[in-house]
């Protein structure tokens, strides 16, 4: 069976006590920590910004796997460079000239990440899969957790499995919204490697339990 990697969306922790339930999710075999950025205007949310991230710098023992739900990001990259960030991903929809959003994330020293949304086509990404190091399929409309899972995400999963497989890319394929224990052997199945969770593994009886169903 598919085995896939975890990367949970603290925005759907309790930001009362945000670095203890961090702590307590990294007791239960996570591989990143998904940090979920909205500007109010390339989504209809506010979330948080870089300071919050940095407030987990000496709590987080994975990797962050930046999430910028953000109009031109390009102004705000640096702000998210830390020693704990691995991925910075921009959404394809967000940028102007993307081959050099995707420069200046590798000119920090930063693994380069886009995304695109449930409307965009996975071909759109074509040209630029060669210089991507990780490809997010949004399974939701961007700028909400527990929302429902949208099918439409795994033909393009599988597209960007077989695209992988047939240039030697190197890119991880990611998928975030709506996942969790009960559908996400469907995503596992198309192809993903990284499992983006919000609601499933931080609102859980069982937060190991639902880790590790996710990952399968
Ligand atoms: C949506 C965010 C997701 C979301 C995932 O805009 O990018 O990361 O919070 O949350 P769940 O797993 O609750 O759908
Ligand atoms: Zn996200």
């Amino acid at each position: 069976m598919e085995k896939a990697l975890i990367s949970p969306s603290i925005l759907a922790a309790d930001f009362a006590r945000l670095g203890a339930d961090v702590a307590d999710v990294q007791g239960c075999g996570i591989d990143y920590l998904h940090i979920d950025v909205m500007d109010g205007a390339f989504v209809p949310n506010i979330s948080f910004g870089p300071d919050v991230m940095k407030s987990l710098n000496g709590t987080a023992t994975v990797p962050y796997d930046v999430h910028l739900m953000i109009e031109d990001p390009d102004r705000y990259i640096e702000k998210f460079v830390t020693d704990n960030t691995e991925f910075i991903t921009v959404h394809y929809e967000a940028c102007s000239d993307l081959a050099a959003t995707l420069e200046h994330i590798h000119s920090l020293g930063i693994k380069a990440g886009v995304s695109i949304k449930p409307g965009t086509e996975p071909e759109v990404l074509d040209e630029f899969l060669k210089d991507i190091d990780l490809v997010l399929v949004m399974s939701v409309e961007p700028g909400f957790g527990g929302q429902k899972f949208m099918d439409s995400s795994l033909p393009k999963i599988s597209y960007y499995s077989k695209k992988k497989a047939e240039n030697g890319y190197s890119y991880l394929i990611e998928v975030d919204g709506g996942i969790g224990p009960a559908n996400a052997h469907l995503v596992r199945e198309a192809g993903v490697e990284v499992i983006v969770a919000g609601s499933a593994v931080f609102k859980a009886a069982d937060r190991k339990e639902a880790v590790a169903a996710i990952k399968g």
